[in-house]
């Protein structure tokens, strides 16, 4: 037990709901089904007990975090607690008014996304009208707030040619730093994949045109952050995945299942709830927080590879997306067995896909997939 390190990152979806329809969201396919959230009273146990055992920050996500009632109640608690407290948010839902609650509240940090640095194509991806002038709005008020802010836009190939309007935008919008975060293929984004994988060629460019920022920014010597992330599926070396299986991060969904990543509850394993077992014991004890810790689970080549230290065989979930196996190396390394399924999307990544043809996000298309799929 001395081995396993504290849970530092506890990532609280509070909610699947959200008013906004991107194609890319991570949350899983079947989130229609479901409806149970935590209570406040509930949310606040976790939040006393993560805090017990050391965590130290703590994001409210979601879906859209700002849909539930209680966000005033909940980011108090966390402060009273000494959490370093972080919404992330598209911003929809958001207020003058409920921005200045959240500063009285304590809150730390705001991170609002967009889709990208136009109204059209920011709309079309959002599924909403006037969700960017809304996002600009609030930027806006956040920094007269006083908030640390972060803009996050998530890249892909429909808006990646933007990329230097985007880091212009968040200048002047006042952003400490910028996030231009290529899509993580998880979830809904994993379905539109093809659609959404930027080609090779773009991702030079986007990453030649971020270099040429990131150099004027020296030369003004702003301290600006400006981050860019790659997508792996150019690599040929896998991420190490929330920095190991069970490590540091900890994420409880909205209807209390706590697990190791956002994405982890698609897997062949039993994760537990919070409402069932403490987070001690979830944390320490649990199967589905064990499983994947230190390497003997791995297969070869992970096994005796002299880089497992580095990136412990790379994601689980990514392994059973696209080889139906968990515990299989990541195929994004070149050693797996697998890395053709790689580069077979890497060349379906060269076909026009239009953003009309992106399955958006919403209840209705959640409902249609359980009927196909029948996800229980
Ligand atoms: Fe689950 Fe990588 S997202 S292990």
């Amino acid at each position: 037990m001395s081995a396993v390190g504290l849970p530092l990152w506890l990532l609280a979806e509070l909610t699947y709901r959200c008013p906004l329809q991107c194609p890319y969201c991570s949350n899983p396919l079947e989130y229609a089904q479901i409806k149970k959230e935590l209570s406040t009273e509930e949310w606040c146990n976790v939040f006393d007990q993560a805090r017990a055992m050391g965590a130290a920050q703590l994001g409210f996500s979601g879906g859209e975090p700002l849909v539930r009632q209680d966000l005033d109640t909940l980011i108090a608690h966390a402060h009273h607690l000494g959490f370093y407290t972080n919404l992330i948010t598209s911003g929809i839902g958001l207020t003058e008014e409920k921005i200045e609650r959240f500063k009285h509240a304590g809150l730390d940090h705001i991170q609002i996304s967009f889709q990208a640095s136009d109204p059209l194509v920011n709309d079309a991806l959002a599924g909403s009208k006037h969700a960017f002038e809304h996002k600009l709005e609030m930027a806006k008020l956040v920094k007269k707030y006083d908030y640390p802010m972060v803009l996050n836009f998530v890249i892909h190939r429909h808006n990646i040619e933007q990329i230097g309007q985007m880091i212009e935008l968040s200048v002047a919008l006042g952003a400490d730093s910028v996030e231009l975060a290529v899509c993580q293929f998880y979830g809904w984004a994993k379905l539109n994949r093809q659609g959404l994988l930027p080609t090779r060629e773009q991702l030079k460019v986007a990453e030649e045109v971020t270099n040429q920022y990131r150099q004027k920014l020296q030369q003004m010597n702003a301290s600006y952050k400006l981050i860019f992330v790659v997508p792996d599926y150019y690599e040929t070396r896998p991420k190490p995945c929330m920095n190991g299986w069970g490590k540091v991060f900890l994420t409880v969904a909205p209807d209390g299942m706590a697990l190791p990543c956002h994405a982890a509850r698609q897997l062949p394993i039993q994760f537990p709830y919070v409402q069932e077992q403490s987070l001690k014991q979830i944390w320490y004890e649990s199967v589905g927080f064990n499983h994947f810790r230190g390497d003997t689970w791995m297969p070869e080549p992970c096994q005796s590879c002299d880089e497992k230290e580095k990136d412990y065989g790379g994601c689980r979930c990514q392994a059973f997306m696209l080889t139906g196996k968990a515990e299989n190396t990541d195929p994004v390394c070149s050693k797996s067995p697998h890395h053709d399924v790689i580069l077979q999307a890497q060349q379906q990544a060269e076909n026009e896909i239009a953003i009309d043809q992106l399955v958006a996000r919403n209840s209705r298309n959640s409902k249609k997939i359980i009927s196909v799929v029948g996800v229980e």
